[in-house]
């Protein structure tokens, strides 16, 4: 499985992904830059990705801490997500997403 990541400069990147890991570790593993300063603890915001439009409803629902931490994240847009809040499954294989500014 693998999921595809354009970083800040336009390009993508298709990246191995495992069950169970978190798109932000996956994100980070592959050595793009992505801070999740908090190590996926959901409390930095610096791990901020834009889903893909065709896949934000085939995600699970954002969680109230979730939605908290984005409104401190910048140039939050409706696909914003933090990516250490979504864990990856085979349902999710293809996943496209953008990294955010940081
Ligand atoms: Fe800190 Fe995701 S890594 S909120």
């Amino acid at each position: 499985s693998y999921i595809v990541v354009t970083d800040r400069e336009g390009t993508d990147h298709r990246l191995d992904a495992v069950e169970g890991w978190r798109v932000m570790e996956i994100i980070r593993d592959h050595g793009l830059p992505i801070k999740a300063e908090c190590g996926g603890a959901c409390s930095c915001a610096t791990c901020h990705v834009y889903v893909a439009p065709e896949w934000q409803e085939r995600l699970y629902e954002a969680t109230d801490e979730e939605v908290d931490m984005l409104d401190e994240a910048f140039e939050v847009e409706e696909e914003s997500r933090l990516s250490c809040q979504i864990l990856f499954s085979p349902e999710l294989a293809g996943l496209k997403l953008q990294l955010a500014p940081q």
